[in-house]
Protein backbone atom coordinates (compact mmCIF):
# COMPACT_ATOMS: atom_id res chain seq x y z
CA UNK A 1 0.00 0.00 0.00
CA UNK A 2 2.57 2.61 0.80
CA UNK A 3 4.98 1.59 -1.83
CA UNK A 4 1.74 1.71 -4.21
CA UNK A 5 1.44 5.80 -2.64
CA UNK A 6 5.35 6.34 -3.20
CA UNK A 7 5.26 5.33 -6.57
CA UNK A 8 2.54 7.22 -7.36
CA UNK A 9 4.04 10.34 -5.76
CA UNK A 10 6.77 10.08 -7.85
CA UNK A 11 4.63 10.27 -10.71
CA UNK A 12 3.00 13.11 -9.89
CA UNK A 13 5.97 15.36 -9.66
CA UNK A 14 7.26 13.74 -12.86
CA UNK A 15 4.31 15.31 -14.54
CA UNK A 16 5.29 18.51 -13.20
CA UNK A 17 7.71 18.76 -16.35
CA UNK A 18 4.38 18.51 -18.74
CA UNK A 19 3.54 21.75 -20.79
CA UNK A 20 -0.02 22.83 -19.48
CA UNK A 21 -2.90 21.79 -21.65
CA UNK A 22 -5.26 25.05 -22.75
CA UNK A 23 -8.75 25.23 -21.67
CA UNK A 24 -11.49 25.06 -23.28
CA UNK A 25 -13.88 27.53 -22.55
CA UNK A 26 -17.38 25.98 -23.17
CA UNK A 27 -19.53 28.88 -24.45
CA UNK A 28 -16.99 28.24 -27.87
CA UNK A 29 -17.56 25.29 -28.52
CA UNK A 30 -19.88 24.43 -31.48
CA UNK A 31 -22.47 21.23 -30.37
CA UNK A 32 -23.33 19.33 -33.42
CA UNK A 33 -26.28 17.37 -33.78
CA UNK A 34 -25.69 13.75 -33.45
CA UNK A 35 -25.83 12.14 -37.43
CA UNK A 36 -28.40 9.62 -36.78
CA UNK A 37 -29.43 6.73 -39.39
CA UNK A 38 -32.72 5.27 -39.38
CA UNK A 39 -31.71 1.09 -39.01
CA UNK A 40 -35.34 0.92 -41.45
CA UNK A 41 -36.54 -1.11 -37.80
CA UNK A 42 -38.79 1.06 -36.12
CA UNK A 43 -38.77 -0.79 -32.98
CA UNK A 44 -35.02 -1.09 -33.08
CA UNK A 45 -35.01 2.75 -34.09
CA UNK A 46 -37.38 3.23 -30.46
CA UNK A 47 -34.83 1.95 -28.80
CA UNK A 48 -31.47 3.39 -29.56
CA UNK A 49 -33.41 6.87 -29.06
CA UNK A 50 -34.43 7.77 -33.12
CA UNK A 51 -31.71 5.60 -34.79
CA UNK A 52 -27.79 4.90 -34.32
CA UNK A 53 -25.67 7.42 -34.51
CA UNK A 54 -22.71 7.79 -36.43
CA UNK A 55 -19.52 6.77 -34.51
CA UNK A 56 -21.02 5.42 -31.73
CA UNK A 57 -20.37 2.28 -29.95
CA UNK A 58 -23.02 -0.20 -29.50
CA UNK A 59 -23.27 -3.28 -27.39
CA UNK A 60 -26.07 -5.79 -27.88
CA UNK A 61 -26.10 -8.55 -25.73
CA UNK A 62 -28.31 -11.93 -25.36
CA UNK A 63 -28.59 -15.03 -24.57
CA UNK A 64 -27.71 -17.38 -27.63
CA UNK A 65 -30.12 -18.32 -29.95
CA UNK A 66 -32.45 -15.44 -28.82
CA UNK A 67 -32.10 -13.93 -32.39
CA UNK A 68 -29.00 -11.26 -32.59
CA UNK A 69 -27.27 -11.84 -35.32
CA UNK A 70 -30.53 -12.49 -37.04
CA UNK A 71 -31.85 -8.57 -36.28
CA UNK A 72 -28.67 -6.96 -36.64
CA UNK A 73 -28.41 -8.90 -40.50
CA UNK A 74 -31.82 -7.68 -41.03
CA UNK A 75 -30.53 -3.91 -40.19
CA UNK A 76 -27.34 -4.14 -42.62
CA UNK A 77 -29.79 -5.90 -45.48
CA UNK A 78 -32.10 -2.60 -44.45
CA UNK A 79 -29.38 -0.29 -43.70
CA UNK A 80 -27.48 -1.37 -46.92
CA UNK A 81 -30.44 -0.93 -49.53
CA UNK A 82 -30.84 2.71 -48.18
CA UNK A 83 -27.85 3.44 -49.64
CA UNK A 84 -25.71 3.47 -46.16
CA UNK A 85 -22.14 0.82 -46.58
CA UNK A 86 -22.23 -1.54 -44.33
CA UNK A 87 -19.83 -4.55 -43.84
CA UNK A 88 -20.69 -7.56 -41.20
CA UNK A 89 -17.49 -9.06 -39.32
CA UNK A 90 -18.72 -12.39 -39.47
CA UNK A 91 -16.37 -14.60 -36.59
CA UNK A 92 -18.77 -16.75 -35.16
CA UNK A 93 -20.57 -17.78 -38.69
CA UNK A 94 -19.25 -19.09 -41.95
CA UNK A 95 -20.05 -16.81 -44.71
CA UNK A 96 -22.02 -19.61 -45.76
CA UNK A 97 -23.83 -19.83 -42.72
CA UNK A 98 -24.68 -16.03 -42.82
CA UNK A 99 -25.76 -16.59 -46.86
CA UNK A 100 -27.95 -19.08 -45.68
CA UNK A 101 -30.00 -16.75 -42.85
CA UNK A 102 -29.89 -13.72 -45.55
CA UNK A 103 -31.55 -15.61 -47.67
CA UNK A 104 -34.22 -16.33 -45.33
CA UNK A 105 -34.32 -12.71 -44.43
CA UNK A 106 -33.98 -10.82 -47.73
CA UNK A 107 -34.27 -11.21 -51.67
CA UNK A 108 -30.87 -9.93 -52.38
CA UNK A 109 -27.88 -9.40 -50.11
CA UNK A 110 -27.20 -6.25 -52.61
CA UNK A 111 -24.06 -4.15 -51.59
CA UNK A 112 -23.94 -6.23 -48.20
CA UNK A 113 -20.14 -6.86 -47.15
CA UNK A 114 -18.24 -9.70 -45.11
CA UNK A 115 -15.36 -9.71 -43.49
CA UNK A 116 -14.94 -13.32 -41.97
CA UNK A 117 -12.02 -12.28 -39.40
CA UNK A 118 -11.60 -12.29 -36.01
CA UNK A 119 -8.32 -10.19 -35.27
CA UNK A 120 -9.16 -7.19 -34.23
CA UNK A 121 -6.24 -5.33 -35.83
CA UNK A 122 -7.54 -6.72 -39.21
CA UNK A 123 -10.49 -5.26 -38.89
CA UNK A 124 -9.55 -1.97 -38.13
CA UNK A 125 -7.37 -1.89 -40.66
CA UNK A 126 -10.42 -3.07 -42.88
CA UNK A 127 -12.39 -0.32 -41.67
CA UNK A 128 -9.32 2.47 -42.29
CA UNK A 129 -9.44 1.41 -45.45
CA UNK A 130 -13.01 0.44 -46.88
CA UNK A 131 -15.19 3.16 -46.38
CA UNK A 132 -17.76 2.05 -44.15
CA UNK A 133 -20.58 3.40 -42.17
CA UNK A 134 -22.16 0.84 -39.98
CA UNK A 135 -20.01 -2.13 -38.99
CA UNK A 136 -21.69 -5.22 -36.83
CA UNK A 137 -19.02 -7.28 -35.13
CA UNK A 138 -20.55 -10.74 -34.44
CA UNK A 139 -19.34 -11.42 -31.77
CA UNK A 140 -17.24 -9.18 -29.60
CA UNK A 141 -16.31 -12.67 -27.49
CA UNK A 142 -14.80 -14.18 -30.76
CA UNK A 143 -12.26 -11.29 -31.27
CA UNK A 144 -8.52 -11.23 -30.09
CA UNK A 145 -5.13 -9.15 -30.43
CA UNK A 146 -1.83 -10.65 -30.04
CA UNK A 147 -1.02 -7.98 -27.85
CA UNK A 148 -2.92 -9.03 -24.96
CA UNK A 149 -2.41 -13.06 -23.53
CA UNK A 150 -5.36 -15.07 -22.75
CA UNK A 151 -7.84 -16.75 -25.64
CA UNK A 152 -10.18 -15.06 -27.31
CA UNK A 153 -13.48 -14.49 -24.74
CA UNK A 154 -11.37 -13.63 -22.16
CA UNK A 155 -11.81 -10.43 -19.76
CA UNK A 156 -8.49 -8.83 -21.04
CA UNK A 157 -8.76 -9.69 -24.91
CA UNK A 158 -12.81 -8.38 -24.98
CA UNK A 159 -11.59 -5.35 -23.14
CA UNK A 160 -8.78 -4.78 -25.48
CA UNK A 161 -10.67 -5.35 -28.72
CA UNK A 162 -13.38 -3.11 -27.46
CA UNK A 163 -10.63 -0.29 -27.22
CA UNK A 164 -9.43 -0.76 -30.44
CA UNK A 165 -12.91 -0.55 -32.17
CA UNK A 166 -13.87 2.32 -30.24
CA UNK A 167 -10.75 4.37 -31.30
CA UNK A 168 -11.48 3.70 -34.87
CA UNK A 169 -15.18 4.16 -34.32
CA UNK A 170 -14.75 7.87 -33.37
CA UNK A 171 -11.81 8.60 -35.76
CA UNK A 172 -13.74 7.39 -39.07
CA UNK A 173 -17.33 8.15 -37.74
CA UNK A 174 -18.21 4.49 -37.70
CA UNK A 175 -21.35 3.47 -35.78
CA UNK A 176 -20.05 -0.11 -34.65
CA UNK A 177 -22.54 -2.79 -32.85
CA UNK A 178 -20.63 -5.09 -30.87
CA UNK A 179 -22.42 -8.68 -30.42
CA UNK A 180 -22.25 -10.19 -26.80
CA UNK A 181 -23.73 -13.29 -25.21
CA UNK A 182 -25.40 -13.52 -22.22
CA UNK A 183 -24.75 -15.95 -19.88
CA UNK A 184 -27.88 -17.36 -17.94
CA UNK A 185 -27.27 -15.29 -14.95
CA UNK A 186 -25.66 -12.12 -15.35
CA UNK A 187 -24.82 -9.92 -17.89
CA UNK A 188 -22.07 -10.08 -20.58
CA UNK A 189 -20.00 -13.57 -19.72
CA UNK A 190 -17.00 -12.05 -17.93
CA UNK A 191 -17.04 -7.74 -18.94
CA UNK A 192 -19.27 -6.50 -17.15
CA UNK A 193 -16.37 -3.62 -18.30
CA UNK A 194 -17.46 -3.09 -21.46
CA UNK A 195 -20.65 -1.25 -20.53
CA UNK A 196 -18.50 1.48 -19.41
CA UNK A 197 -16.69 2.00 -22.23
CA UNK A 198 -19.83 1.93 -25.41
CA UNK A 199 -22.38 4.38 -25.63
CA UNK A 200 -25.12 2.28 -26.00
CA UNK A 201 -26.20 -1.09 -24.11
CA UNK A 202 -29.25 -3.31 -25.66
CA UNK A 203 -30.29 -5.87 -23.87
CA UNK A 204 -32.05 -8.90 -26.02
CA UNK A 205 -34.53 -10.75 -24.33
CA UNK A 206 -37.50 -13.84 -24.14
CA UNK A 207 -38.31 -16.55 -23.41
CA UNK A 208 -37.98 -20.14 -25.37
CA UNK A 209 -41.94 -20.90 -25.23
CA UNK A 210 -43.13 -17.41 -27.04
CA UNK A 211 -42.24 -15.90 -30.34
CA UNK A 212 -41.53 -12.06 -29.44
CA UNK A 213 -38.80 -10.27 -28.19
CA UNK A 214 -37.95 -7.71 -26.04
CA UNK A 215 -35.31 -5.09 -26.98
CA UNK A 216 -34.33 -2.83 -23.89
CA UNK A 217 -31.59 0.06 -23.48
CA UNK A 218 -29.80 -0.23 -20.54
CA UNK A 219 -27.89 2.47 -21.29
CA UNK A 220 -28.15 5.03 -23.89
CA UNK A 221 -25.78 8.51 -24.34
CA UNK A 222 -28.28 9.35 -27.10
CA UNK A 223 -31.72 8.78 -25.88
CA UNK A 224 -33.79 7.28 -22.35
CA UNK A 225 -32.98 3.88 -21.50
CA UNK A 226 -35.64 1.44 -20.27
CA UNK A 227 -37.17 1.99 -23.71
CA UNK A 228 -38.43 -1.36 -25.11
CA UNK A 229 -38.68 -2.54 -28.16
CA UNK A 230 -40.99 -5.76 -29.06
CA UNK A 231 -40.56 -7.93 -32.04
CA UNK A 232 -41.77 -11.24 -33.44
CA UNK A 233 -39.62 -14.29 -34.88
CA UNK A 234 -41.47 -15.69 -38.05
CA UNK A 235 -39.82 -17.69 -40.68
CA UNK A 236 -38.50 -14.80 -42.36
CA UNK A 237 -36.65 -13.26 -39.18
CA UNK A 238 -38.16 -10.63 -36.48
CA UNK A 239 -40.41 -8.32 -37.31
CA UNK A 240 -41.58 -5.30 -34.84
CA UNK A 241 -44.88 -5.27 -32.95
CA UNK A 242 -46.27 -1.68 -32.78
CA UNK A 243 -49.27 -3.10 -30.64
CA UNK A 244 -47.72 -5.48 -28.16
CA UNK A 245 -50.51 -5.45 -25.71
CA UNK A 246 -52.47 -7.79 -27.78
CA UNK A 247 -49.78 -10.11 -27.57
CA UNK A 248 -49.13 -10.07 -23.61
CA UNK A 249 -53.39 -10.42 -23.01
CA UNK A 250 -53.89 -12.80 -25.79
CA UNK A 251 -55.41 -15.94 -24.12
CA UNK A 252 -56.18 -14.28 -20.87
CA UNK A 253 -59.28 -16.05 -19.36
CA UNK A 254 -60.61 -14.35 -16.05
CA UNK A 255 -59.97 -16.58 -12.84
CA UNK A 256 -58.98 -16.24 -9.71
CA UNK A 257 -55.62 -15.35 -9.29
CA UNK A 258 -55.64 -13.28 -11.99
CA UNK A 259 -54.92 -9.25 -12.70
CA UNK A 260 -54.06 -6.93 -15.36
CA UNK A 261 -51.55 -4.92 -15.12
CA UNK A 262 -51.01 -1.76 -16.95
CA UNK A 263 -47.03 -1.33 -16.82
CA UNK A 264 -44.94 1.51 -18.22
CA UNK A 265 -41.28 0.24 -20.04
CA UNK A 266 -39.57 3.51 -21.61
CA UNK A 267 -42.11 5.49 -23.36
CA UNK A 268 -44.60 2.85 -23.86
CA UNK A 269 -47.31 1.18 -21.95
CA UNK A 270 -47.90 -2.57 -22.00
CA UNK A 271 -50.89 -4.47 -20.28
CA UNK A 272 -49.85 -8.02 -19.12
CA UNK A 273 -51.14 -10.39 -17.25
CA UNK A 274 -50.15 -11.15 -13.18
CA UNK A 275 -50.71 -14.64 -12.04
CA UNK A 276 -50.87 -15.58 -8.33
CA UNK A 277 -51.09 -19.22 -7.06
CA UNK A 278 -51.65 -19.17 -2.98
CA UNK A 279 -50.95 -22.95 -1.43
CA UNK A 280 -51.11 -24.08 2.48
CA UNK A 281 -47.03 -24.21 2.89
CA UNK A 282 -45.39 -27.39 4.40
CA UNK A 283 -42.46 -25.44 5.24
CA UNK A 284 -41.41 -23.47 8.51
CA UNK A 285 -40.84 -20.33 6.08
CA UNK A 286 -43.53 -20.48 3.43
CA UNK A 287 -41.94 -20.02 0.06
CA UNK A 288 -42.29 -16.87 -2.26
CA UNK A 289 -41.27 -17.86 -5.77
CA UNK A 290 -41.69 -15.41 -8.25
CA UNK A 291 -41.04 -15.29 -12.37
CA UNK A 292 -40.95 -12.11 -14.08
CA UNK A 293 -41.37 -10.35 -10.40
CA UNK A 294 -38.38 -9.01 -8.43
CA UNK A 295 -38.33 -11.23 -5.81
CA UNK A 296 -37.90 -8.95 -2.64
CA UNK A 297 -40.82 -6.83 -4.07
CA UNK A 298 -43.12 -9.78 -3.88
CA UNK A 299 -42.30 -10.85 0.18
CA UNK A 300 -42.84 -7.10 0.28
CA UNK A 301 -46.33 -6.44 -0.76
CA UNK A 302 -47.51 -10.45 0.62
CA UNK A 303 -45.70 -8.66 3.98
CA UNK A 304 -47.76 -5.95 3.68
CA UNK A 305 -51.19 -7.86 2.94
CA UNK A 306 -50.04 -9.84 5.87
CA UNK A 307 -49.59 -6.87 8.14
CA UNK A 308 -51.81 -4.21 6.68
CA UNK A 309 -54.38 -5.94 5.09
CA UNK A 310 -54.90 -8.35 7.79
CA UNK A 311 -54.37 -11.93 5.26
CA UNK A 312 -53.71 -14.93 6.41
CA UNK A 313 -50.25 -15.70 4.21
CA UNK A 314 -47.83 -16.34 7.13
CA UNK A 315 -48.46 -20.28 6.47
CA UNK A 316 -48.63 -20.50 2.34
CA UNK A 317 -46.28 -20.71 -0.46
CA UNK A 318 -47.14 -18.12 -3.20
CA UNK A 319 -46.02 -18.41 -6.38
CA UNK A 320 -46.44 -15.33 -8.90
CA UNK A 321 -46.17 -15.48 -12.26
CA UNK A 322 -46.33 -12.47 -15.26
CA UNK A 323 -48.39 -14.69 -18.21
CA UNK A 324 -45.86 -14.58 -21.63
CA UNK A 325 -42.95 -14.39 -19.68
CA UNK A 326 -42.46 -10.50 -19.46
CA UNK A 327 -40.23 -9.19 -16.70
CA UNK A 328 -41.89 -6.43 -14.80
CA UNK A 329 -39.72 -3.68 -13.28
CA UNK A 330 -42.11 -0.57 -12.66
CA UNK A 331 -42.98 -0.18 -9.18
CA UNK A 332 -47.31 0.52 -10.39
CA UNK A 333 -47.24 -3.00 -10.62
CA UNK A 334 -47.13 -3.70 -6.76
CA UNK A 335 -51.22 -3.05 -6.74
CA UNK A 336 -52.23 -5.52 -9.34
CA UNK A 337 -49.67 -8.17 -7.74
CA UNK A 338 -51.43 -7.52 -4.63
CA UNK A 339 -54.39 -8.08 -5.86
CA UNK A 340 -53.69 -11.11 -7.44
CA UNK A 341 -51.84 -12.57 -3.98
CA UNK A 342 -55.43 -11.99 -2.38
CA UNK A 343 -57.93 -13.08 -5.16
CA UNK A 344 -56.21 -16.39 -5.06
CA UNK A 345 -56.16 -16.75 -1.40
CA UNK A 346 -59.96 -15.61 -1.47
CA UNK A 347 -60.53 -17.55 -4.61
CA UNK A 348 -62.51 -14.76 -5.64
CA UNK A 349 -61.91 -13.07 -9.15
CA UNK A 350 -60.56 -9.64 -9.96
CA UNK A 351 -63.76 -8.72 -12.21
CA UNK A 352 -62.58 -8.56 -16.20
CA UNK A 353 -62.91 -5.27 -16.41
CA UNK A 354 -61.10 -4.07 -14.08
CA UNK A 355 -57.10 -2.88 -13.72
CA UNK A 356 -55.74 -1.15 -11.06
CA UNK A 357 -52.15 0.09 -10.43
CA UNK A 358 -49.83 2.27 -7.70
CA UNK A 359 -47.15 1.38 -6.08
CA UNK A 360 -47.41 -0.06 -2.10
CA UNK A 361 -45.79 1.40 0.57
CA UNK A 362 -44.53 -0.54 3.96
CA UNK A 363 -47.01 1.50 5.63
CA UNK A 364 -49.91 -0.39 3.53
CA UNK A 365 -50.66 2.81 1.78
CA UNK A 366 -51.06 3.18 -2.11
CA UNK A 367 -48.39 5.64 -2.94
CA UNK A 368 -48.72 7.76 -7.25
CA UNK A 369 -47.17 5.97 -9.79
CA UNK A 370 -45.61 7.84 -12.97
CA UNK A 371 -47.08 8.46 -15.95
CA UNK A 372 -51.08 7.79 -14.77
CA UNK A 373 -51.99 9.19 -17.55
CA UNK A 374 -49.91 6.93 -20.74
CA UNK A 375 -51.83 3.98 -18.16
CA UNK A 376 -55.14 5.74 -18.44
CA UNK A 377 -55.30 5.83 -21.60
CA UNK A 378 -53.80 2.25 -22.51
CA UNK A 379 -56.41 0.78 -20.67
CA UNK A 380 -59.38 2.72 -21.75
CA UNK A 381 -57.86 1.95 -25.36
CA UNK A 382 -57.93 -1.89 -24.19
CA UNK A 383 -61.85 -1.51 -22.81
CA UNK A 384 -61.14 -1.54 -19.21
CA UNK A 385 -64.51 -0.13 -17.38
CA UNK A 386 -62.99 0.32 -13.38
CA UNK A 387 -59.66 1.64 -12.72
CA UNK A 388 -58.75 2.02 -9.20
CA UNK A 389 -55.48 4.36 -9.04
CA UNK A 390 -53.57 6.43 -6.46
CA UNK A 391 -55.75 9.45 -5.50
CA UNK A 392 -52.79 12.05 -6.56
CA UNK A 393 -52.97 9.99 -10.01
CA UNK A 394 -56.68 10.61 -10.29
CA UNK A 395 -56.30 14.20 -8.93
CA UNK A 396 -53.35 14.91 -11.66
CA UNK A 397 -55.88 12.85 -14.60
CA UNK A 398 -58.22 15.28 -13.58
CA UNK A 399 -55.91 18.90 -13.39
CA UNK A 400 -54.65 17.16 -16.58
CA UNK A 401 -58.05 16.69 -18.11
CA UNK A 402 -57.57 13.44 -19.18
CA UNK A 403 -60.68 12.08 -20.16
CA UNK A 404 -61.99 8.41 -19.87
CA UNK A 405 -65.59 8.23 -21.29
CA UNK A 406 -67.43 5.17 -19.90
CA UNK A 407 -64.78 4.76 -17.48
CA UNK A 408 -64.99 4.74 -13.69
CA UNK A 409 -61.44 6.01 -11.82
CA UNK A 410 -61.39 4.99 -8.20
CA UNK A 411 -59.09 6.49 -5.85
CA UNK A 412 -57.40 4.38 -3.42
CA UNK A 413 -55.54 5.51 -0.69
CA UNK A 414 -55.08 2.27 1.17
CA UNK A 415 -54.01 -1.42 -0.09
CA UNK A 416 -57.14 -2.27 2.32
CA UNK A 417 -59.59 -0.49 0.43
CA UNK A 418 -58.17 -1.88 -2.67
CA UNK A 419 -58.83 -5.41 -1.86
CA UNK A 420 -61.72 -5.25 -0.20
CA UNK A 421 -63.28 -2.88 -3.25
CA UNK A 422 -62.19 -5.17 -6.25
CA UNK A 423 -62.70 -8.59 -4.12
CA UNK A 424 -65.84 -8.59 -3.75
P1 LIG B 1 -29.89 -16.10 -34.07
O1 LIG B 1 -30.05 -14.77 -34.69
O2 LIG B 1 -28.89 -17.01 -34.68
O3 LIG B 1 -29.57 -15.97 -32.50
P2 LIG B 1 -28.25 -15.44 -31.75
O4 LIG B 1 -27.41 -14.74 -32.74
O5 LIG B 1 -28.78 -14.54 -30.67
O6 LIG B 1 -27.60 -16.64 -31.17
O7 LIG B 1 -31.33 -16.75 -34.09
C1 LIG B 1 -31.49 -17.99 -33.61
C2 LIG B 1 -32.88 -18.57 -33.73
O8 LIG B 1 -33.81 -17.86 -34.52
C3 LIG B 1 -32.71 -19.92 -34.34
O9 LIG B 1 -33.22 -20.84 -33.41
C4 LIG B 1 -33.49 -19.89 -35.60
C5 LIG B 1 -34.47 -18.77 -35.38
N1 LIG B 1 -34.87 -18.09 -36.62
C6 LIG B 1 -36.21 -18.08 -36.98
O10 LIG B 1 -37.07 -18.61 -36.29
N2 LIG B 1 -36.58 -17.40 -38.13
C7 LIG B 1 -35.68 -16.79 -38.93
O11 LIG B 1 -36.07 -16.21 -39.96
C8 LIG B 1 -34.29 -16.83 -38.55
C9 LIG B 1 -33.26 -16.19 -39.41
C10 LIG B 1 -33.94 -17.49 -37.40
MG1 LIG C 1 -25.48 -15.30 -33.38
Amino acid sequence: MIEEALVETKAGAATGTVAAPALLLLDTVVSGSEDRMSTGLAELDRVLGGGLVAGSLVLLGGEPGIGKSTLLLQMLLELDRGGVPVVLVSGEESPAQVKMRARRLAEGTGGLRLLPETQVEKVVASLERDSVSVCVVDSVQTLWTPEVGGAAGSVSQIREATGHLLRVAKEHNVAVVLVGHVTKDGFLAGPRVLEHMVDVVLAFEGDRAHSYRLLRSVKNRFGSTNEVGVFQMGTRGLEGVPDPTSLFLEDTEPSSGSAIVASVEGSRCLLAEIQALVVPSGLAVPRRVGRGVDRNRMAMVAAVLTRKVGLRLADQDVFVNVAGGLTLEDPASDLPLALAIASSLQEKQVPAEVAAFGEVSLTGHVRYAAQGGKRLQELVRRGFKKVWLPQRNLQEAREQGIVAPGVELLPVLELREAVKGVLV
